[in-house]
């Protein structure tokens, strides 16, 4: 009877987000970047991105460890199977980057037209198989000879992008309906700080996602600037070349916490984190101003962030269609030791949960999901990126995995996401990082995200206890204290 009702509570929202937003059904989906899953790096006139460079050449996840094969996603056998396996799942919406080096293999130049036709006939095919394609134009592979020209933090780059969305469009505008323009460019710049150090040889200080060196703080906000105003390009040349559909950017949010004895020193800093990582995007996007704040910080730092006056306005009327989200879990800010000004130092409280993207905090999601509509004019929403990987749980144990605590993670998320929709946010969509085991960043292929099992020996998937599980949520048919049991 209770798994009844729920049942009916869950599609009702399903069905009222829908309705309102004017979308035929709620977008329940996984999510993948192109060097995270593909392979194929060195086929049909793919050019080097930034990330061959660190892997490949200079071997900064580990000698080995590279995108050459992945998941093998960009071969056709391969994928074919994976999106029979996601409709089974009941999996309705696919996010997916395209690689920026195999459309304009240098970056600037000529149009690479066997790969649009690889992404042309891979889309056909999600759609044939009625997944809908949510398609992200940059997930972080910049061009090589582009990343070498000073990537985000050149303002050419605002030019080049926008070449590239207009690339984009023209091929891809009468398959695709929503395009996520660029995926959290806050993250992308730190793993770019991040690669430089290692790369100098300094492995003691990683980066992490709050930005506290002058110098680092200053690459940063100018970093930022530019891949909103590139977005905001790319939507200028969206609407001169009368193209249908909707855009979006991906940001990563999160709320920024403190311990309930925070000293002031600890609630300023935690003020202007919340500033760099969360306001100075939305502000941007929603209010055409960036915060000021953050502004006063840089010139207190003296940083030549070069911001110009009308940057923050010009971002602000390029009028976005949706907000995607990437949630992973709040950071706790405390003031790091006895350095004066802005020093934040991140922790996780004693006894607190924490996944390989910190700490387990659903009702954080309900939180975020809460500003977003009461702060910004609660703009269509969706989850591009939401998920956990736990040391030690991906064990494929006679044909099984048994990922509790991310199927827990999940169940746990959604309810949260379900909690801020019934109080009226206007979320589309939900999309879990990730689909299949891949490539992660600086992880490797140790740091597994995926509800698919991947064995990077024989690329044999299995579908792990949370496949299984958000299979049934998006069908509709699960109670809470059932869900995740083995
Ligand atoms: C990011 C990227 C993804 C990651 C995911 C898990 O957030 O770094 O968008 O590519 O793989 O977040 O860490």
């Amino acid at each position: 009877m209770k798994k009844t009702l729920l049942a009916v509570t869950l599609s009702t929202i399903a069905f009222s987000a829908s309705a309102e937003n004017n979308n035929e059904t709620f977008m329940w989906g996984a999510a993948s970047a192109a060097y995270q899953v593909e392979g194929a790096i060195d086929q049909e006139g793919r050019g080097k991105s930034i990330w061959d460079y660190y892997f490949n050449e200079k071997n900064l996840a580990g000698p080995g460890v590279s995108g050459a094969v992945a998941i093998n996603f960009y071969d056709r056998d391969q994928y074919l199977q994976d999106i029979s396996l996601m409709k089974k799942l009941g999996i309705n919406t696919y996010r997916f980057s395209i690689a920026w080096p195999r459309i304009i293999p240098d970056g600037l130049g000529p149009v690479n037209l066997v790969a649009v036709q690889h992404y042309r006939r891979f889309i056909d095919d999600l759609k044939d198989a009625g997944i809908k394609p949510l398609v992200t134009l940059y997930h972080w592979d910049m061009p090589l000879s582009l990343a070498q020209a000073g990537g985000w933090s050149n303002r050419n780059s605002v030019e080049w992008f926008a070449r590239y969305a207009g690339v984009i469009f023209a091929n891809f505008s009468d398959q695709v309906s929503d395009f996520i323009l660029i995926n959290e460019p806050s993250v992308e710049v730190a793993q770019n700080i991040k690669a430089q150090r290692y790369l100098r040889g300094d492995f003691s200080n990683p980066v992490p996602p709050i930005v506290a060196t002058p110098e680092t703080l200053e690459l940063s906000l100018k970093s930022y600037n530019h891949i909103l105003l590139a977005a905001a390009k790319a939507r200028e040349v969206f609407t001169a070349g009368h193209y249908k559909g909707r855009l979006g950017i991906a940001v990563p949010l999160s709320p920024i916490l403190t311990a309930s004895d925070a000293s002031d020193k600890d609630k300023n800093d935690a003020r202007l984190a919340d500033g760099i990582l969360n306001r100075w995007f939305l502000d941007a996007m929603y209010k055409g101003t960036y915060p000021e704040d953050v502004i006063q910080l840089a010139k207190n730092m003296k940083l030549d962030i070069g911001v110009k006056d009308s940057d923050a306005r010009t971002i602000g009327n390029a009028h976005f269609d949706f907000l995607g989200i990437n949630y992973y879990s709040p950071f706790f800010i405390r003031h790091g030791g006895n350095q004066k000004g802005y020093n934040p130092e991140l922790y996780i409280p004693e006894g607190q949960l924490a996944a390989f993207n910190g700490a387990v905090r659903p009702d954080q999601l309900t939180a975020l999901l809460t500003r977003v509509k009461t702060e910004y004019g609660n703009p269509p929403v969706i989850i591009t990126e939401n998920g956990a990987g736990f040391t030690g749980e991906d064990k494929l144990v006679n044909g099984k995995v048994a990922d509790t605590k991310r199927c827990e993670y999940i169940r746990d998320h959604v309810s949260a996401m379900q909690t801020a929709i019934k109080d009226g946010a206007r979320v589309e969509g939900y999309m879990v990082w990730s689909s299949h085991d891949n490539l992660e960043w600086f992880g490797g292929y140790n740091t597994r995200f995926g509800i698919i099992y991947v064995d990077w020996d024989t690329q044999v998937r299995t579908p792990k206890q949370s496949a299984y599980a958000y299979s049934k949520i998006i069908k509709g048919e699960w109670n809470s204290s059932s869900l995740c049991q083995p």
